[in-house]
């Protein structure tokens, strides 16, 4: 028998099916005013955002240290985001959301200078030099963060990946817009004072030992 297309969409992963189970958490292609009338529910001293979300711990976890803020997750698999608005539901959260949408888009949902911290947990580490022109930041997504920081908000990244680190140090060098005010390439030893948030991914590498490499940098004032 021939499947509609819906059908075979969920015949190729299930997780599409249970997208829509979840519209307090999850918005999946949301336009701006969708994302923009659901903040509006319930108002906030401040915005996190976190690209490639992954299955939503960092997101959640972020929520609970920042309750009086809301965090906006971004993630591209369905899996990944089914699991982030379950954690949230069965949490009873109440600021924060997972959208599925390419996180090069974010600047689309937010004003210029709204954004108090963004931060990228673990991206793909693309190791090959023929692959570099896939990894996630890149000065151009840099440019949009610094775009859409307020002025003294920070850019965090952690990588378990010594090249990319370097790679997100070189790009940070060269835009000469950035003021380091954290690094480290051991978080477990050396971490920043505040609350530690921890991602799927890095829980995993912490739990084989790996190293962790965590930069902060805050927009320069014009
Ligand atoms: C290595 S995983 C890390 C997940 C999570 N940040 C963590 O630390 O546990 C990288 C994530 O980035 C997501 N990703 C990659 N490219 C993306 C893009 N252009 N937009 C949104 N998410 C993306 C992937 O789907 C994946 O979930």
């Amino acid at each position: 028998m021939l499947l509609n297309t819906s059908d075979e969409a969920f015949r190729i992963n299930p997780y599409t099916r249970w997208l829509y189970d979840h519209p307090a958490y999850l918005l999946p292609r949301p336009t701006p005013e969708q994302l923009r009338a659901r903040r509006a529910e319930r108002p906030a001293g401040g915005l996190r955002v976190e690209l490639g979300s992954g299955s939503g711990n960092f997101l959640l976890e972020l929520a609970q240290a920042y309750p009086g803020e809301h965090v906006v997750g971004f993630e591209l698999r369905y899996k990944r985001l089914v699991k982030s608005a379950r954690k949230f539901e069965k949490l009873g959260l109440t600021n924060v959301w997972a959208l599925r949408e390419p996180a090069e888009q974010f600047p689309g949902y937010f004003g210029p200078g709204s954004v108090d911290a963004l931060y990228i947990n673990f991206p793909d580490p693309w190791p090959k030099a023929s692959q570099w022109k896939k990894r996630m930041v890149n000065p151009e997504l840099l440019e949009r963060i610094e775009t859409a920081l307020k002025p003294g908000g920070c850019f965090h990244l952690k990588t378990d990946h010594s090249g990319y680190f370097l790679h997100v140090l070189h790009i940070v060098h060269r835009s000469g817009r950035w003021t380091i005010r954290f690094f480290s390439n051991d978080l477990k030893r050396n971490h920043p004072p505040g609350p530690k948030l921890e991602s799927e991914f890095e829980r995993m590498f912490s739990a084989q030992r790996k190293p962790v490499f965590y930069l902060c940098v805050e927009k320069s004032a014009c």
